[in-house]
């Protein structure tokens, strides 16, 4: 079958290469899924670039957003998944401990990621634990199944999980043209919070409105004197954190007294130079949110099979096209997901 690999650190057209290599087949327990599509995120970029948490092995296969069709499944996997058109949960774990049982795989010392710690999605075929098995809404075609799981699992419990926003209270989301910030951004606005979005360029920020009662172009003006100004000195109830130390002590500037703080990323670094005071002097809390659990993503794929969230796909490629997708992702030329058709 054919594959993705990424054989070494480097720009995409040298690290990324199409190969054929045996399509695997479900141990015990496991099952195959035929890909029908699979959605890049930043994670893709970094597994590409290297990253201080990675191992740097390679090849190695990344991909953790997948949709598509049950080809065969292992045993002791129930039969009843042959041929059935499926999205995958990316989140393993070990399923019996402290953590499992309460329901939250995320937290779980085993917790692997599929496309990060296992070989992922961009491929003709994966294999993946049945447990992560979820029926794709028939409502939603493979495109827009594969493009949920990450993007909104993760702003989910950003937003509603460690977030904890609620109606009346206003929320900063960052980034609010890409994957995650761009599903925040909407889970926000149908809370009926009101919401304020930063995005880079003009052309972003017209799509932004479409959601975001206002918008802050930070290129013009950083985004705390923007939030201040706009809420007459106040600052919001909550923040979507994830571009990390360029922002972060703008961000905790644009709290409220008494905000919260939600971070699930640090795309432009993870050493923050931050004032200390300006969290514990005026009440305010950073929580962590990375991806939401199982019943979080059940829950958010059941908005997007029912039109309440629509994920924003960019463009579809070929998996031969996938340096095009890194690229524009890297460039931040793109407006939500990139999915690849293998
Ligand atoms: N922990 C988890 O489970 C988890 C899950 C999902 C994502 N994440 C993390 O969340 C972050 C966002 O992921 P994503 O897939 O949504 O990424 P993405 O689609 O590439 O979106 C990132 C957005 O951030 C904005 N941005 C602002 N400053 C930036 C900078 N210095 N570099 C790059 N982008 C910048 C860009 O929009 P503008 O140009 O308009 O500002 C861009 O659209 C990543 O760090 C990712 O690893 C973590
Ligand atoms: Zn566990």
């Amino acid at each position: 079958m054919r594959a993705a690999h990424i054989t070494q650190y480097g720009d995409p057209e040298e690290a990324l290469a199409l190969v054929h290599v045996e399509r695997p087949e479900p141990g015990p327990g496991e099952v195959r899924v035929d890909v029908e599509a699979v959605a890049l995120n930043h994670l893709d970029v970094f597994a590409r670039k290297g990253h201080p948490e990675d191992e740097g092995a390679f090849p190695k296969r990344s991909g953790c957003d997948i949709a598509g069709v049950v080809g065969s499944v292992g045993d002791g996997a129930d039969t009843d998944w042959l041929d059935e058109a499926v999205v995958v949960y990316p989140g393993v774990s070990c399923g019996d401990c402290e953590f499992c049982e309460r329901g939250e795989q995320t937290m779980c010392h085993e917790y692997e990621i599929i496309g990060e710690d296992r070989p992922g999605g961009l491929a003709e075929s994966v294999v993946v634990p049945e447990a992560c098995l979820e029926q794709k809404p028939d409502s939603l075609n493979f495109v827009t199944a594969a493009a949920v799981p990450v993007t909104f699992t993760t702003a989910w419990r950003m937003i509603v999980g460690a977030g904890q926003l609620r109606p009346a209270e206003k929320a900063l989301i960052l980034g609010a043209s890409g994957g995650v910030g761009n599903a925040a951004l909407q889970i926000a606005e149908r809370l009926g919070a009101t919401t304020y979005a930063t995005t880079s360029s003009e052309r972003k920020a017209d799509r932004v409105r479409e959601w975001a009662d206002e918008v802050i172009d930070y290129t013009e003006t950083p985004h705390d004197e923007a939030v201040l100004a706009l809420t007459d000195g106040r600052g919001v109830d909550l923040v979507a954190e994830h571009v990390g130390e360029e922002t972060w002590q703008e961000s905790i500037d644009s709290l409220a007294m008494g905000g919260r703080m939600v971070v699930c990323g640090a795309t432009s670094g993870a050493d923050p130079d931050i004032d200390i005071r300006s969290i514990y002097q005026r009440h305010r809390q950073i929580r962590g949110a990375p991806m939401g659990n199982r019943a979080q993503f059940r829950d958010v794929l059941s908005l997007v099979a029912r039109g309440e969230l629509e994920p924003q796909i960019d463009r579809v490629l070929p998996l031969d096209r996938i340096a095009e997708g890194h690229r524009a992702i890297e460039d931040r030329a793109v407006f939500g997901k990139v999915v690849l058709r293998p």
